[in-house]
């Protein structure tokens, strides 16, 4: 997979030979993967098979020691969180679903970005006016006052939906969003997944828990130190299919 192929498809989001290396620990080792417009991938592996490492590339936490960055078939830059989130449009959300509870949902939608007026002065009413849009958008109970502690799961979740639609996020990525959680916020997330879907946006989701991965991916993509080792489509696979993927020896069929 070299370049990209311009009979196909143009991906939402493509990376080529991207590698990164701590020490003498090869965590990312050139690694190649196109994301599709309102494409859910799954990402599962080993424990250390580079998975979190391979997504602090995309979000700009870590910078890759090699490799390349495409958004729509452009070359671009990603050197840091900021240049992620704005030539990737990427949004990570994190167990907690990135919110502060104490602070109300507008403020919760716009923070650590926050819309200023002359460079310095915070500008409330536009703030307070785009969530308002976008909670209307996503037909959402909260408005933008209520204080995000005192909502709903389901109701929280549309604010971090809010939040990808405000700043027309792309791509949605998910680090074992499910670990440590009960069944039934296990479902909540989920759905949440799938309502970004719905709202057209596409999603990366690394985790475990291989039953999600099988409920909400429509490919998946198999880490192995370092490196990818299988990709598959969602189709007629099961659980077990998956762990062999995972553990067969090197050499295995790598269709897609
Ligand atoms: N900041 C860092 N400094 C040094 N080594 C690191 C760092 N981050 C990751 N590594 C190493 O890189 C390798 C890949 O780790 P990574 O966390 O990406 O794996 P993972 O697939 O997410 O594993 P898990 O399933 O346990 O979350 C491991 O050997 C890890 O120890
Ligand atoms: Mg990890």
């Amino acid at each position: 997979m070299d370049g990209l192929d311009p009979r196909e498809p143009t991906p939402l989001l493509s990376v080529r030979h991207l590698s990164k290396s701590f020490g003498a620990v090869t965590a990312v080792d050139d690694v190649s993967l196109d994301i599709m417009p309102n494409e859910v991938v799954g990402i599962v592996g080993d424990n250390a098979a580079g998975k979190s490492t391979f997504l602090s590339l995309l979000t700009g936490y870590n910078q890759c020691d090699r490799g390349e960055f495409f958004y729509r078939g452009r070359p671009v830059e990603v050197s840091s969180p900021a240049t992620s989130r704005r030539n990737l449009k990427i949004e990570m959300i994190y167990q907690n679903l990135s919110l502060a509870p104490d602070l109300e949902v507008w403020k919760n939608i716009f923070l650590g970005e926050e819309l200023r007026r002359f460079g310095w002065l915070l500008d409330r009413r536009t703030m307070i006016r785009r969530s308002q849009e976008a909670l209307a958008r996503l037909n959402a109970k909260a408005r933008p006052h209520d204080i995000v502690g005192t909502l709903s799961g389901g109701e929280q979740q549309t604010v971090a939906i809010a939040r990808t639609l405000v700043f027309d996020r792309e791509l949605i990525i998910f680090d074992e969003p499910t670990a440590a959680i009960s069944l039934n916020k296990v479902r909540d997330v989920l759905q949440l997944i799938r309502d970004l879907k719905q709202h057209g946006k596409s999603v990366l989701l690394v985790s475990h828990r291989l039953e999600d991965i099988l409920e909400v991916s429509d490919r998946i993509v198999v880490f192995s130190h370092g490196r990818i080792k299988a990709i598959v489509q969602n189709r007629d696979i099961d659980i077990e299919d998956l762990v062999r993927l995972m553990f067969e020896n090197r050499g295995g069929d790598a269709s897609a």
